[in-house]
Parts: structure tokens; C-alpha cells; sequence
């Protein structure tokens, strides 16, 4: 006993120790291939697990041919940050004399669970977007079979997800907690969706005075961080021991921040990646998005161009999103964004580097390197 607790007190000084000596340019292990496969090798186990449940044994087969199907075509691709957060979390964040590697399982078995609840957001954000495609398929809801049925699709994904929770977690001392994370989730990023779809401009609206930042980064945060970052880590601490007592106040701030800077991100790409590389159409620009390049180009616009913004911005004619992209040319906008993206990116850098653990920079470090580099 003495002795193990000697290991661990060495162990942990030289947790301490290394603190400071994690790298700048940290690997981004959690995405590795390795650990990508152990990840994949859960899914199956997690759809097995689902399609057993007797709601759809004990009734007409065509229901479960259908849940899979809906399943597989809306889970399809995706970089699977998000789940493998949960593993990565559980690894980063447990001390090392409590980590069992079972629970890695349990963790890749809830990262699932969670890249499910994805499918549900992303298959609903495309219908509310108008987009055509995603992850380089045809949008679910524009199937020639799918149509307005996908309403009742997403909403079944989600129940799905909810049914998988209760058949392998009831019993856990921790079900309640994880429930209440998910279902806060999923109601935080549908009011996020709320004020996204309702926060964009056209000319007939003229609502110009709801363009801005404060507005933006209530958006981002509830609309993309909560999912994206938020309940991955809340999600992975409920296997740490003592993991709910933690003081979470600057983790979860930082998430918010990870969320801004993928909404960044997105809207950059929006206007700037074509289809091939991004997987999906960009529509920001006719639907009137409230976007950084938006709020961004308006504080460089002179009040000529900014006559311009007003004018064609949120159109959907062609002409129109012409002279919005020349005018982003005009104001350089690619650039302003590099350098934006480089600010906010040491910025975060600092932050992480002063949080009290090496589990937790790495955790934050890696998270916030795959998101720079579009991987998350
Ligand atoms: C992504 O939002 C989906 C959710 C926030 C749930 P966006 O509409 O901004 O992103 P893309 O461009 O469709 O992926
Ligand atoms: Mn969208
Ligand atoms: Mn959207």
C-alpha cells in the first residue's frame, strides 16, 4: 500500500514536472490511427446494441431496416472529434491510479452515442439551411424517398440515441447526470439554432441592428460549443473519479471559446473553400447569415460598400452573392481571417498552458490544434 502510494505521488510529481515541457506543436494523438480503430470497432457494438432493443424486435421488421439505414446514411463520414473527445477526455483527465482501460470502452461507447446526437443536429441544420449536401452525400431531407418525413427522422435519431443511453446505462450512478448533459445539450444548440435562423439579414427584413458580435457569439456558443466541446468533456468526466466535483469554470469557458472559433472557421469556409474540399454548398451569404466575414467585412466597410452589403446581401440571385464575394475580395477578407485566426489561436494557446494539469493542457492543446487544422 505504502509503496503504491509512493508510485503515485512519483507519478503525479512527474505529471508536475513535465507540465511545462508539453510542446507547442503537441501531435494530435487522440485522432491517431490507433486509436481511430479502437474507436471504429465500438460502433458496430453500439448499433447491435440499439437494434436489439425489443421496440424493434417485437414489431414489424421494415421499422428496424429503417432506423439503420436512417442511421448509417446520416452517420456517414465526419472527422468524429466529438467521440473521440470522450475516450481522449477520460484518459487526459483521470488519475492515473483510477484509469481502467474498461472504461476507455464505456468512454468510445458514449463517444458514439454522441457522434449520434450529431447526426440528429447536422440532419436538422441542413433542412433549416436549405443546404444540398453534407459530408459529400445528398442532404438526408433531399432524398427523393425522405422529404418533410425527415422531421419525424431526426426526431427519431435522437429517441435512438436516448433509447441506446437507457438500455446500456440505466444502472449507472451516473445515467441522471448524463441525461440531463445530453438533453441540455440538445436544448442549448436547438435555441442556438433558434436565434441562428432567425438572426439573418435581407434587405426586406431590414433588421441591420441585430448584426453583431454579442449576438454572434451568444450564436456560436449555444448553437455549436455546447455539442461540439461542451458535453464531450462533461460527458468523459462522468467516468473520472470525483470528476462531477471539479471546478469547471475555465474548461467550460474555454469550450465556449473553442465553439466561437469553429463558428470562425465555418463561416470562413462558407465563402471561401469549395465544395469538394468542405463536403457541402455554401449558403451563407443567400441565407443572410449572421457570420464573422459579415460582422467583420462591415467594421472595414466604407459606407459605399457597406450600401453594397445592405443591398445584396441575403439575396439569393446569383448577381447578388457576386458582388458580396468581390466585396469580401475588396476588403481582403482571407487574410484579415489568417491573422484573426492566429491571434485567437495563441490566445487560447496561453490559456490552456496555464490550466494546473498535463492531462488537461494536453486535452485542450489537442483539441484546439485539430481545430486549427479543420480536423476536429
Ligand atoms: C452546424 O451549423 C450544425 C449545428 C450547429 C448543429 P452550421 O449550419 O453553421 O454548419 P454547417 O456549415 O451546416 O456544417
Ligand atoms: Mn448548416
Ligand atoms: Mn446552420
Amino acid at each position: 500500500m505504502a509503496l503504491l502510494l509512493r508510485k503515485t505521488l512519483f507519478f503525479n510529481q512527474i505529471r508536475a514536472l513535465h507540465k511545462k515541457a508539453v510542446k507547442l506543436s503537441t501531435p494530435i494523438t487522440f485522432k491517431s490511427g490507433e486509436n481511430f480503430k479502437k474507436f471504429d470497432a465500438v460502433r458496430p457494438e453500439v448499433m447491435k446494441s440499439l437494434m436489439s432493443s425489443p421496440k424493434f424486435t417485437e414489431q414489424l421488421p421494415e421499422v428496424g431496416t429503417k432506423i439503420k439505414g436512417l442511421l448509417d446514411y446520416t452517420m456517414h463520414g465526419g472527422k468524429r472529434g466529438r467521440g473521440l473527445s470522450v475516450p481522449f477526455g477520460y484518459q487526459m483527465m483521470e488519475d492515473p491510479k483510477y484509469f481502467i482501460e474498461e472504461k476507455m470502452h464505456t468512454a468510445r461507447f458514449l463517444g458514439w452515442c454522441l457522434e449520434i446526437l450529431q447526426a440528429k443536429l447536422l440532419s436538422i441544420d441542413d433542412i433549416l439551411d436549405a443546404s444540398t449536401t453534407r459530408r459529400g452525400l445528398t442532404c438526408w431531407y433531399l432524398r427523393p424517398e425522405v422529404g418533410t418525413s425527415a422531421t419525424n427522422d431526426c426526431m427519431l435519431i435522437y429517441l435512438c440515441l436516448i433509447e441506446v443511453l437507457q438500455m446500456n446505462f440505466e444502472k449507472e450512478p451516473y445515467y441522471k447526470d448524463l441525461i440531463k448533459i445530453i438533453n441540455d445539450t440538445a436544448m442549448y444548440t436547438g435555441m442556438g439554432q433558434y436565434l441562428d435562423y432567425t438572426s439573418g439579414y435581407s434587405k426586406e427584413k431590414n433588421n441591420f441592428e441585430e448584426f453583431n458580435m454579442d449576438r454572434f457569439n451568444a450564436i456560436a456558443i449555444q448553437k455549436t460549443a455546447y455539442y461540439s466541446f461542451r458535453m464531450p468533456l462533461l460527458v468523459s468526466l462522468l467516468l473520472v473519479k470525483n470528476g462531477k466535483e471539479r471546478d469547471l469554470i475555465e474548461h467550460i469557458d474555454i469550450c465556449f471559446e473553442f465553439g466561437k472559433l469553429l463558428q470562425f472557421q465555418n463561416d470562413y469556409k462558407d465563402v471561401y473553400w469549395d465544395t469538394a474540399t468542405s463536403g457541402k454548398e455554401g449558403t451563407d451569404i443567400q441565407e443572410g447569415k449572421l457570420s464573422w466575414i459579415a460582422l467583420t467585412a462591415l467594421e472595414r466597410c466604407n459606407e459605399a460598400q457597406r450600401s453594397i452589403f445592405k443591398e445584396f446581401y441575403g439575396s439569393k440571385n446569383p448577381e447578388h452573392v457576386k458582388q458580396i464575394k468581390q466585396l469580401y475580395d475588396e476588403l481582403q477578407m482571407d487574410k484579415v481571417y489568417d491573422e484573426f485566426e492566429r491571434s485567437f489561436y495563441e490566445n487560447m494557446k496561453r490559456r490552456i498552458y496555464a490550466m494546473p494539469t498535463e492531462g488537461e493542457i494536453q486535452y485542450f492543446l489537442e483539441i484546439l490544434e485539430a481545430c486549427r487544422l479543420r480536423d476536429y
